[in-house]
């Protein structure tokens, strides 16, 4: 079967695309990348797409007079490119209602929160100032809305004493690297429908035991 071309849009660091690289890399994975696009030209993922030989390009807001244009040219290059999903993977700018519509079902983002709890900016400071014992990441499908949207998978970590938020956000980054390659298997296999505003797996396994913190 075809592999899924999956374009990925990025503002920065690109520690999630890397992941999405490693895992495309590995052998019988049912997706590629074939294009990377950053709005920002120092974005560090952009070397990584090169080191890869992953096509990568940068469309920066500023280079157009509206929103409407910029969209139109990153949803135009990811349509030459055959792209066939959109993963956003710390892209920083909101996309307007056209281009979700555009993309609809076919555009997910990950998040450093368990949503519905602390979308937004600042997550880790917020979930720490709360004291949550259990932090973790989501997979959505994107919707209007900021980081809401069809759930499709999720990863607790527990937060730990002494924990600030780089020590927060590097253990909730480590599980970002496992949870977005597999949301990709997932759609990649088309294994997700979403019904009802919920997103059903099909042939999903039963899950781990329960996280809990502080450890029974
Ligand atoms: C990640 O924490 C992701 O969840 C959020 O933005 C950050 C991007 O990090 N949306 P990176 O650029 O993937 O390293």
């Amino acid at each position: 079967m075809a592999r899924l071309k999956a374009g990925v849009l990025i503002s920065g660091r690109g520690s999630n695309l890397q992941a999405l690289i490693d895992a495309c890399a590995v052998p019988g994975f049912p997706a590629e990348i074939a294009l990377v696009i950053a709005n920002k030209a120092d974005a560090y993922g952009l070397q990584r797409a090169q080191q890869a030989n992953i096509p990568s390009a940068v469309i920066s807001h500023r280079d157009y007079p509206d929103k409407q244009r910029f969209e139109q040219a990153i949803d135009a290059a990811f349509r030459d490119a055959g792209v066939g999903l959109v993963c956003l993977a710390g892209f920083m700018r909101l996309l307007s209602p056209w281009f979700v519509d555009r993309w609809y079902d076919r555009l997910i983002n990950i998040h450093p929160s368990l949503l519905p709890a602390f979308k937004g900016l600042d997550t880790h400071a917020r979930a720490l100032a709360a004291g949550v014992r259990i932090a973790g990441c989501t997979v959505h499908l994107v919707r209007s809305a900021v980081d809401e949207g069809p759930i499709i998978a999720q990863a607790a970590v527990p937060v730990l004493p002494g924990d600030d938020e780089t020590a927060l956000a590097a253990r909730i980054l480590e599980s970002e690297h496992r949870l977005y390659p597999l949301a990709l298997r997932l759609f990649a296999e088309d294994r997700l429908q979403v019904v009802e505003g919920r997103v059903e797996i099909r042939g999903m396994i039963a899950a781990g035991p329960a996280l809990i913190n502080p450890p029974a």
